[in-house]
């Protein structure tokens, strides 16, 4: 199937490893120019054709910049994928052993800062761009943001709020030839999991655990129907897939194995 890429231009966000990693791979095979932000560049980012922006957008500035960057090395921005959203470990750690009461404003802060203030300022500056080429927005969420209690607290409800985001541009940008679509992935086999000092091995060490077992036990605990967690690939497909022109907007394309089991 001809997804209808090829030869525009995306910006994706976190584009130096994991998910983003492969949503920059699968859009260059489609045949669209890529700038992938992140603050580093690592070897796997650097093989690609991408044209990488090192930027921190846990700033307040770093979405602008981003943007000025991306529009003078692609002419224009067809497709932006807020997929940065997961940084450092220690506020998602917090975050899903503290309760209410006891997690400080930081962490609620930090988390917000690239689950949510990130997508929004990198869309609000994209938006002239993408209101000039029909351009589209596509948020990466997670299932956390239906399952809020799971895990840890400010990054689901932080989902949750970019869930909202997605709405609303497509809502007030639709008439404006903007499209807006959520893809909310379940666990998917990156660092956050794969690696022991990533956030699921902090979290096993943290409460005294052994890694392994405590990621084989978290993920059981997910319950999804397919009994495994997704690949950065599939992941990436489904993106590609929203990414596509069509009269999908609003929408939340879910990729997770079945864990979120409420109609
Ligand atoms: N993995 C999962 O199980 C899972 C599940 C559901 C949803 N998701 C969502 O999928 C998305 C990607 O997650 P992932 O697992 O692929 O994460 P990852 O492997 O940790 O990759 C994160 C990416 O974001 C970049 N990044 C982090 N902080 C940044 C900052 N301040 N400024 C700019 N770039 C920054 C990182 O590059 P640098 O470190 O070089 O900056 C990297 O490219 C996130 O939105 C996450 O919430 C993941």
């Amino acid at each position: 199937m001809d997804l209808q890429l090829a030869g525009k231009a995306a910006v994706v966000t976190g584009g130096s490893k994991g998910v983003g990693l492969a949503v920059v791979r699968t859009l260059l095979d489609e045949g669209m120019r890529v700038v992938a932000a992140s603050r580093t560049v690592t070897p796997e980012l650097a093989a690609t054709a991408a044209i990488p922006v090192t930027v921190d957008l846990g700033t307040a500035t770093g979405a602008a910049e981003l943007v000025e960057r991306a529009r003078a090395a692609l002419g224009g921005i067809d497709v932006l994928v807020n997929n940065v959203g997961i940084g450092d470990r220690a506020p998602h750690v917090d975050g899903a052993v503290l309760d209410l009461a006891a997690l400080p404003d930081t962490a609620w802060e930090q988390t917000f800062a690239l689950t949510f203030y990130a997508p929004l300022r990198v869309t609000r500056a994209a938006l002239p761009s993408l209101v000039e080429r029909g351009g589209v927005v596509v948020n990466v969420s997670s299932s956390g943001a239906r399952v809020v209690t799971a895990g840890p607290v400010p990054y689901n409800v932080a989902k949750a709020a970019l869930n909202a985001l997605t709405k609303v541009v497509a809502e007030q940008y639709g008439a404006r030839g903007v499209r807006a679509v959520t893809v909310a992935p379940g666990p998917v086999a990156t660092a956050v999991w794969t690696d022991p000092d990533g956030f699921i091995g902090q979290l096993a060490k943290v409460q005294g655990l052994e890694y392994s077992q405590f990621a084989a036990q978290a993920q059981e605990a997910l319950g999804a129907a397919t009994g495994r967690i997704s690949t950065p690939e599939e992941v990436a497909r489904l993106v590609a897939v929203a990414a596509s022109p069509s009269n999908v907007t609003g929408a939340e394309f879910a990729i997770d194995g079945g864990i979120v089991k409420h109609v």
